[in-house]
């Protein structure tokens, strides 16, 4: 069964709510939500695949999307019942339209677009970033911009000035590996499970993150473009002297690892946030979940009087409430999709559907 999400507000169970419900299949998570055109969230339910792809140690395309056919229509029908929301009830159906993987974005496209035209509803194509993003306001919804947002996942780390809601000035992002995969990559090299991030940041709780330390790179240069596969090979190479010498406690190495990432990502981000004079910061993603990045964040912001948003958990990590979150803000705008809406693998933020008239409806 999909994992619940989040407790559903009681609605009385005859009164037809006009609802919105999102959908999400960019990587190995199955994921559908329920929004009132309210803008309150009424179910949010993730059938993730760790499972399947854990025997291979990294996500199988292939087979992501086949588990995508097999889950989407089971854990749509649970998201709609725990909502108490019927099939009628739905105005308009947001999905992930990219980055992501094709095949898996494909099954998420198709059946959103193929609901919405069954049930004569316009579609919303979302920027899967977008979403992320949307993902501080759902937590957050007075979080007053400008302000600064840090995306940390599994493919991007992107800084963003955020002047309005809606607009993206991108300030840097990596050059080389997202932060999601330093966790990833490094907690392989350390010999942890899939998915790597979570397990990585279980093992450095347990170290000293002043024991093994680690290069911060292009902390000091790149202005605010971030790097990560150096530190990548700097763990290779610490591994590889290690077993040659007396160890050091694998919990101790995770930690200086972790820590490592989290001072940069931490200082650039203040950093930009003293640069353009704003007093606000977001951080979303996957990684937004890890532990150590959370504490230190939560201890400078509140240092330098910056007002932090840092969504909840299950809201970090890939999920359909901010898919429809950010599909919600698009309905208010009017920005509908044409039925040739596609998924697209690399869709650049801010290229998802401009505002248009409704599409033709059945
Ligand atoms: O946003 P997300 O769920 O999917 C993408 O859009 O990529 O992010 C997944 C990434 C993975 O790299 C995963 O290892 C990382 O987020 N992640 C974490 C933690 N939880 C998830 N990394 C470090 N610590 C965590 N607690
Ligand atoms: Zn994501």
């Amino acid at each position: 069964m999909p994992r619940n999400g989040q407790t559903p507000t009681s609605v009385p169970s005859c009164a037809p709510v006009p609802s919105l419900l999102g959908i999400e299949t960019s990587c190995d998570e199955t994921a559908a939500a329920v929004f009132s055109l309210q803008g309150q969230l009424l179910s949010n339910l993730v059938a993730s695949q760790h499972e399947v792809h854990g025997r291979f140690g990294g996500v199988v395309p292939e087979l992501a999307s086949r588990k995508h056919v097999e889950k989407i229509e089971e854990v749509t029908q649970a998201a709609l019942e725990q909502a108490r929301v019927r099939w009628p009830d739905l105005r308009a159906i947001a999905v992930t339209q990219g980055p992501g993987l094709a095949g898996a974005l494909v099954v998420g496209v198709s059946f959103g677009k193929a609901l919405a035209y069954a049930l004569g509803v316009p579609c919303i194509g979302v920027h899967h970033l977008e979403g992320h993003i949307a993902s501080a306001w759902l937590e957050h919804p007075d979080f007053a911009t400008p302000c600064i947002v840090l995306v940390v996942s599994g493919g991007h780390t992107h800084l963003y000035l955020v002047p309005q809601r809606g607009e993206y000035r991108l300030l840097g992002k990596t050059l080389d590996d997202a932060a999601g995969e330093a966790f990833d990559k490094g907690a392989k090299m350390l010999g942890l499970s899939y998915p790597g991030g979570p397990a990585l940041d279980r093992l450095a709780q347990t170290g000293d993150p002043s024991v093994v330390r680690f290069p911060r790179p292009y902390l000091n240069k790149g202005g605010f473009n971030f790097s990560f596969s150096g530190l990548k090979t700097s763990l290779l190479y610490y591994l590889r002297r290690q077993s040659l010498q007396t160890s050091s406690s694998p919990a101790h190495v995770a930690s200086g690892y972790q820590e490592a990432i989290v001072d940069v990502l931490v200082e650039k981000s203040f950093r930009a946030v003293r640069r353009y004079g704003v007093d606000g910061l977001a951080v979303v993603g996957g990684v937004s979940a890890n532990s150590r990045l959370r504490t230190v964040l939560q201890a400078r912001a509140e240092k330098e009087g910056i007002r932090l948003a840092l969504p909840r958990m299950h809201f970090c990590t890939d999920n359909a409430a901010m898919v429809a979150a950010a599909g919600w803000w698009a309905y208010q705008e009017q920005r509908w999709a044409s039925w040739d809406l596609d998924a697209q693998p690399g869709l650049a933020i801010g290229a998802t559907m401009p505002a248009s008239p409704p599409p033709n409806l059945p």
